[in-house]
């Protein structure tokens, strides 16, 4: 399989669709939201300052995001496809990882963008639950996306929270820095010609389906 790198707005289905390709390809799973709450988690100086810049909808320092990708690159099981989920988010990051996968000899990429518009993406935002300890994404206004039993994670069995950045106000920001920093990426993948287009407000089932039919190829 190709490895897949994802484009999209915040709440367009990254993870859960990422979740599903990991379940039935086996890829690795990359998500920098994900690396970052981790950090966060342990209250270290280093968390606490991502913790303020995440509440606030804002983006961390590409210098940052830069190296914490290229450690993680570094360390992958080379026998294995993987998922970028939120990196690239700049032109300057795109224009890094480039270099990263070049460096690396990693040739077979597939860049899928989700297109969703924002009041789709604000109704799920602010349905959304996650595992903290699997990090599934469920919603609780869509029948299919919630928990069996309320409040708990299906597969590990514990209390499922909402984000910090899971807010009308914050949400509204990290899609105005979607539309102004990381939307410009799309040309320059566009160019490359790599690029898929994929309708993120369709089913899950269709949109892993047509993903799977790209990355195959
Ligand atoms: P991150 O955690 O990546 O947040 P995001 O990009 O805003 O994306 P989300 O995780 O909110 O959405 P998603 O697309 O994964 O959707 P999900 O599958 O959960 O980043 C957080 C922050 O970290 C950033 O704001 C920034 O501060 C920082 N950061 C991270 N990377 C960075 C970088 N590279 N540079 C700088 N800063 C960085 O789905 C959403 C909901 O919809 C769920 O409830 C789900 O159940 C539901 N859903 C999913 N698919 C469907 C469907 N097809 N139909 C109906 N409902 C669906
Ligand atoms: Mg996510």
């Amino acid at each position: 399989m190709r490895n897949i790198i994802f484009i999209a707005p915040p709440a367009a289905g990254k993870g859960t669709i990422s979740d599903l390709l990991v379940k039935s390809y086996n890829y690795e799973h990359i998500s920098t939201g994900d690396l970052l709450r981790e950090e966060i988690k342990k209250s270290s100086d280093l968390g606490k300052k991502l913790d303020e810049i995440i509440k606030q909808g804002k983006l961390v320092n590409d210098e940052f995001m830069i190296n914490l990708m290229e450690n993680k690159l570094n360390s992958l099981d080379t026998n294995k496809s993987f998922i970028l989920d939120g990196f690239p988010r700049t032109l300057e990051q795109a224009k890094k990882l480039d270099e990263m996968l070049v460096s690396n000899k990693v040739t077979n990429n597939l860049v899928v963008y989700l297109n969703i518009s924002l009041e789709e993406a604000l109704k799920r935002v602010m349905g959304r639950v996650i595992c903290p300890n699997c990090k599934r994404s469920y919603n609780l206004n869509n029948e299919e996306l919630k928990p069996k039993v309320d409040n708990i994670c299906d597969d590990c069995k514990v209390g499922l929270e909402h984000r910090s950045d899971d807010n009308e106000e914050t949400f509204k920001t990290r899609f105005q820095n979607y539309l102004e920093n990381t939307s410009p990426i799309l040309d320059y993948y566009k160019d490359k010609r790599i690029l898929i287009s994929i309708d993120a407000m369709d089913t899950l089932d269709n949109i892993i389906a047509e993903i799977k039919i790209e990355a195959e190829k």
